[in-house]
């Protein structure tokens, strides 16, 4: 079915029976926000770029495939917790729609969505994504696993676009991964909050958060020994190279994601191994890096409970469970809109 509404920038294709996708991002808006950001964020200094631009194609395979190192721990923990729990998450919430923030294609999903169905509850599935090539595949493939349920997919950028989130039903809203890490604590309580704002009272949010623990196993979990998270990292000048004609040498720069005791984060980085100039001709700009000059590409925060409880609170949202794997490594929240 098609759908257009007045806000909606567009529909794109037709996509799928049962499937509804809204669309309020372009493939060109995230190319010109990509040119302000870099204008800003490669010119000034600290350097510095938003960690949503290390997913296209390529990138989006290497974290895959950082899930699976033996060293990074948050995605079998998280896994962990959901099987142990995801029918506690179903009762719990009483939710009939889940609205899933980032990725609508993963095992996490299914579980959830199983858990729903298998309380008798689950009628609808929001998967909730900025690639609308992504975002259509996975809500066509749902729409044909769970039949009995109307998928509708919105395509949006969670830091504009959480106003469009669709209403009606009781609602569970689940961000997971870890990903509310990427926010530094500013643009998390905005986050938190304009979620919030969305929400009808009764209405859920099942978070996911990595927990402080001794640094060597965040260090490791950051900076593995195959080399697959630097080379997901390096990626990100790829992207530059081809999104703005760039002429980055990936070679020339370094992995680095120390974790910084004080911010409680790991913060990724890129370090020019001598002194260099790039040139982005999209752009018309050089760029110059000094020796030992550092791009930061990602923060990715680690949380204590009592705070993600405060967090939520002053948002307007109550933690109501506080879930954590066996070795307390990674923690699901269950918070209810006062
Ligand atoms: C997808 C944001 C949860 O912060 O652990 C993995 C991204 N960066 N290795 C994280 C990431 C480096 C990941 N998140």
């Amino acid at each position: 079915m098609r759908v257009r509404t007045a806000q909606m920038v567009g529909t794109g294709t037709p996509g799928a029976p049962g499937v509804r996708v809204d669309v309020y991002v372009r493939p060109g808006d995230a190319k010109r926000a990509l040119r302000a950001e870099v204008l800003e964020g490669l010119c000034g200094r600290p350097k510095e770029l938003s960690p949503k631009w290390l997913y296209d194609e390529r990138g989006s395979q290497l974290f895959d495939d950082i899930t699976r190192l033996p060293e990074y721990y948050p995605t079998r923990r998280e896994r962990e917790i959901l099987l142990a729990h995801a029918g506690d998450v179903a009762r719990l919430s009483g939710a009939d729609t889940m609205i899933e923030l980032g990725s609508g294609t993963s095992e996490k999903t299914r579980l959830l969505l199983d858990a729903m169905e298998e309380a008798g509850q689950l009628s609808r599935f929001v998967p909730f994504d900025v690639s609308e090539a992504f975002l259509r595949r996975a809500a066509a493939d749902l729409a044909r696993e769970y039949p009995g349920i109307t998928v509708h997919a919105v395509v949006g950028d969670f830091e504009r676009h959480l106003g469009q989130l669709p209403g009606g039903g009781r609602r569970l809203v689940a961000f997971l991964g870890g990903t509310i890490g990427n926010f530094k604590p500013a643009q998390r309580a905005l986050f938190l909050r304009e979620l919030s704002a969305g929400l009808r009272p009764g209405d859920g949010l099942l978070l996911g958060t990595d927990l402080i623990k001794d640094r060597e196993r965040l260090h490791a979990a950051y900076n593995d020994r195959a080399g697959v998270t630097a080379e997901f990292n390096r990626n990100v000048l790829r992207v530059l190279n081809r999104e703005l004609g760039g002429d980055f040498d990936p070679d020339a720069f370094e992995h680095f994601a120390p974790f910084d005791e004080e911010n409680a984060w790991i913060e990724m980085r890129l370090v020019s191994r001598c002194a260099q100039t790039v040139w982005l001709s999209t752009l018309r700009r050089r760029v110059d890096f000094a020796e030992g000059e550092v791009l930061r590409t990602e923060v990715s925060c680690k949380f204590r409970q009592a705070q993600v409880e405060a967090e939520l609170a002053e948002a307007g949202l109550t933690l109501t469970e506080w879930w954590t794997d066996a070795a307390g490594d990674f923690a699901l929240s269950l918070a209810l809109k006062r």
